[in-house]
């Protein structure tokens, strides 16, 4: 089952499936509910420190599950007033309370219970639960916080229609919200009101919502396609109305979308958004009742990057398709979190992408898989998109579940087409609507709709670990034959040792000598057909021949990045500058890029010469492309990071990677200074929201970011101009990040002139925290130290950790590597604080520590000793569960 939370120990019943803490909970242990919900009647009595809650609750015995009568009930972080089954109030003999929860030994096979708990919004630093942020009450309950609001069967499976009601001080909460449509409301004599709220919608706890507070709101509507007008509601503190136009749009673009392309149309009459500044994730799903980070919903040019404007969007879109990929369509259990967030990424790169440039959000996303997932693939926290166990469920909302399960989803439309790819989706709502289901009932739509056998995708699920694909390529001059050799193979990960293959589409091309592409004939086939194609790659070991090829051709392989693995070719590295120059795939002009600079820098690593005027010519060709828009040489342009290149080294010396990489950009910055500086010119009046400015200024601020290596005090005066005459975020951050990494007067004075004009905007002065973090300044662990003592910092505020921390964790490799150890014990330090208060928050930054085994013997030894010393002391199940699984 998904993880009944209790004491265990003896005399409790079924102590099998009952798990406590600082346990692991297996998904071959799943169980169906023993008992189900009619309907959820919740009633708030909302006070700061003391909220009272008492809920109504219809159950009856789940005919599908064992026998026995006992209730379990999940609940911590809570005190119990009172509890009465059908009416009669329950004696302390009648009942038993564990750490985790609550058991009624013996209940009737159809009842009511009606409990009633006290709990503390205000002394709620965690914010799982009903919390406060900003003086207003608000709710997160993914995935397990429900339980520190009521005692329930808090299971994605067990899903129910909820009524809410909620008293509250009336002057200090003049707005109250909850899940689905208003029903009543009305004024009581002691300066308090009420409103009730009723979803008619059945759904799993973790999509309950409530907010309370002084809010205000702007309105819109929307009509659906099939003529339905629904109101659109954004809710946030008064002095952020103004910045909530962009986030309104944003949702009107999702909802057209997901009717253009899924045909799935909103099914209540009233969407409500509400923007938080203390929230532990980006944004949640709340039915009916989206509440987001503000940071992913303030938006206007002044105050955010095109890049917070792109985001902004994509999350927006992300929630909101939640509402049927994760509410309508639910999980059955925690280890299928896959199945809601890895097509709901999907789904969202799908939306960008079709709204902006499709190549440069590939790019984008691939880039952030191989920092990232490809990383935690290679880690102590490895684990399959469908993990087979967790400790604490919090720790897998992981860049594998929702990146890497997305890649998973993207496979299926790779392998079936759009079309076929539609149809298994409308299977698979017409088969699961309203139901709890697994990844295996997903699987079985697409296959089923398509008439296709997909058993071996299950693979993917089952399977941690990023597969390798070799591939090798024989040329057979006098048959005109060229035959690609391909196997793959996959390193061993914490689930298993020995890997199956995978089912892998390969989508390549060949391209002749002059750059033009060949027609592509598979020995066999009557005809050539196109000049791109996918092939299956399914055994561990297999070729495939082509014929009809006039002469030796350059192989493009892997294009669009068809599949999540390690492409392993023996490129040469004119080769990488052919397909730079050349590919049709503009992504794999990228790829070809990025492999070309992470050879350039593992020869400088190892101490060999390092062509770098291929590289510089190379980029210098794609800068004068009038073929390519700006963005795309903008990431052509941008060197693999710091951590990338650690994770191509078999031992890591962070320090001398990012010597290395600093020279390669400087070296580049010296050969086309030139070109940079006409460049970052010509784009210099890029201005207006479209596409097309945002193209611009990406490639500016890059020529920009090369310029600011050369340190000279012309191009830092170019900097310091730009940061002051800047027109918008995006131009005065990328001005303001890039001196931030010079020792010279314009950088402080760069700092403070943002902080005087900002320190009003909390999301703006993380910013301010983040690029301080980021510094390449050798006293920057000072700075930040400092900073934590900075009205713009807090503690328990997550933006900001994870802006001023987070940053120098784990996007500052060489600082937080110092040799002597100091960025680790600083990391530790704050883990151990946060972890009192906010136990998830603390996990991310954590695993900044994870990976001491990858590094050369010194820091790994200064590394360890850290973990060693977290384990020492007395940690949340949370930070626990990375640490011991490190050590
Ligand atoms: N479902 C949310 C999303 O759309 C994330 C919620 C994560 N919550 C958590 N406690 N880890 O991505
Ligand atoms: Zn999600």
């Amino acid at each position: 089952m998904s993880g009944h939370t209790c004491a265990g120990g003896s005399g409790c019943p079924q102590e099998e499936r009952v798990v406590s803490k600082n346990r692991t909970v297996y998904l071959k242990d799943y169980q169906p509910p023993q008992w189900l919900v009619d309907d959820v009647y919740l009633d708030f009595a909302l006070q700061p420190s003391a909220t009272e809650v008492i809920s109504t609750i219809r159950y009856r015995r789940n005919p599908l599950a064992e026998q026995g009568d006992a209730l379990l009930l999940d609940g911590h972080d809570m005190e119990l007033l009172s509890i009465r089954l059908d009416g009669e109030l329950l004696m302390p003999e009648r009942y038993r309370v564990h750490a985790g929860g609550l058991e009624i030994p013996a209940v009737p096979e159809r009842f009511t219970l009606e409990v009633t708990t006290r709990i503390d919004p205000q002394g709620n630093t965690s914010l799982d639960g009903l919390y406060r942020s900003g003086g207003n009450y608000c709710t997160q309950c993914e995935a397990q916080g429900f339980r520190k609001i009521t005692y329930y069967p808090d299971r994605p499976d067990v899903m129910a229609p909820f009524t809410v009601r909620m008293t509250a001080d009336a002057a200090d909460n003049p707005v109250l919200l909850s899940n689905g449509n208003p029903v009543a409301s009305g004024k009581l004599d002691d300066g308090r009101h009420w409103a009730e709220w009723q979803d008619p919608f059945a759904k799993p706890a973790y999509l309950f919502a409530l907010v309370a507070g002084n809010l205000a709101c702007v309105e819109d509507h929307f009509v659906t396609a099939s003529g339905r007008t629904i109101a659109l509601r954004i809710y946030t503190e008064a002095h952020h109305i103004d910045q909530c136009d962009h986030a309104m749009a944003s949702l009107k673009r999702a909802m057209r979308w997901d009717e253009e392309r899924f045909g799935l149309e909103y099914d209540l009459d009233l969407f409500m958004l509400v923007a938080v500044d203390d929230f532990n994730m980006g944004a949640m799903e709340n039915k009916g009742l989206n509440i987001f980070n503000s940071q992913l919903v303030f938006a206007s040019p002044e105050i955010a990057t095109d890049d917070d404007y792109i985001s902004i969007e994509a999350v927006i879109g992300h929630e909101y398709f939640h509402n049927w990929t994760g509410n309508r369509v639910t999980c059955r259990d925690w280890f299928q979190l896959s199945l809601k967030e890895g097509l709901t990424v999907f789904r969202d790169q799908c939306f960008t992408s079709d709204l902006h440039s499709a190549a440069v959000k590939r790019i984008e996303d691939v880039r952030l898989l191989r920092a990232l997932q490809f990383a935690e693939d290679a880690s102590p926290m490895a684990h399959p998109i469908r993990p087979a166990s967790y400790m604490e469920i919090n720790n897998f909302y992981t860049v594998t579940v929702y990146e890497k399960g997305a890649e998973i989803v993207r496979l299926y439309q790779t392998l079936l087409g759009i079309d076929g790819f539609r149809r298994g989706m409308d299977l698979y709502f017409q088969r699961h609507d309203g139901q709890a289901v697994a990844t295996e009932d997903f699987l079985a739509a697409m296959a089923d709709a398509n008439d296709a056998d997909l058993s071996q995708m299950q693979r993917w699920y089952d399977q941690a670990g990023t597969p390798r694909l070799s591939v090798r390529m024989e040329y057979d001059s006098a048959a005109h034959r060229c035959t690609l050799h391909v196997s793959q193979s996959c390193p061993s990960t914490p689930e298993a040792e020995v890997k199956q293959p995978f089912l892998i589409p390969l989508a390549l091309g060949l391209l002749r000598a002059d750059g033009t592409p060949l027609a592509l004939q598979l020995a066999g086939e009557a005809e050539g057909c196109g000049s791109s194609r996918t092939l299956l790659v399914t055994e561990a070991e297999q070729s495939f021949t082509f014929v009809n090829v006039p002469e030796a051709p350059v192989p493009s392989l892997l294009r669009d990045f068809s599949a999540p693995v390690i492409l392993d070719y023996p490129y040469r590295a004119e080769d990488d500058a052919f397909l730079m120059a050349y590919d049709e795939d503009p992504f794999n002009r990228w790829a070809a890029a990025q492999r070309l600079a992470m050879r350039t820098m593992l020869a400088m690593l190892a101490g060999e010469a390092a062509d770098v005027e291929l590289i510089a010519t190379a980029f210098s060709r794609l800068l004068a492309d009038p073929d390519l828009d700006a963005a795309l040489k903008a990431e052509a342009l941008m060197l693999p990071s710091e951590s990338e290149v650690a994770d191509a080294c078999a031992v890591a010396d962070p320090g001398h990677i990012h010597e290395v990489r600093e020279q390669l950009r400087v070296r580049i910055a010296t050969l086309l200074q030139g070109e940079l500086e006409s460049t970052h010119a010509e784009l210099a009046a890029a201005s207006g929201l479209d596409d097309l400015a945002m193209q611009q200024r990406k490639l500016k601020n890059v020529c920009l970011s090369y310029l600011l290596t050369l340190k000279t005090g012309r191009v830092i005066e170019l900097a310091y101009r730009c940061f002051l005459q800047a027109a918008c975020m995006t131009d005065q951050y990328a001005a303001l990040a890039g001196l931030a990494s010079c020792d010279c007067a314009e950088r402080k004075l760069a700092l403070s002139a943002f902080e005087a004009q900002w320190q009003g905007e909390a999301n703006v002065m993380g910013k301010w925290l983040a690029v301080q973090a980021g510094s390449s300044l050798p006293d920057t662990l000072e700075q930040v130290k400092q900073l934590l003592a900075h009205p713009a910092f807090d503690l328990r505020n997550p933006n900001k950790v994870r802006a001023l921390i987070g940053t120098f964790a784990l996007r500052n490799p060489a600082l937080f590597h110092a040799i002597d150890g100091s960025g680790y014990r600083f990391v530790a330090d704050q883990v151990l604080q946060l972890d009192r208060m906010n136990p998830q928050v603390a996990a991310r930054m954590v695993r900044a520590l994870m990976n001491w085994k990858r590094l050369e013997p010194v820091r790994s030894g200064l590394m360890r000793a850290q973990l060693q010393r977290l384990s020492d002391a007395g940690l949340s199940a949370d930070v626990g569960e990375i640490v011991s699984k490190s050590l």
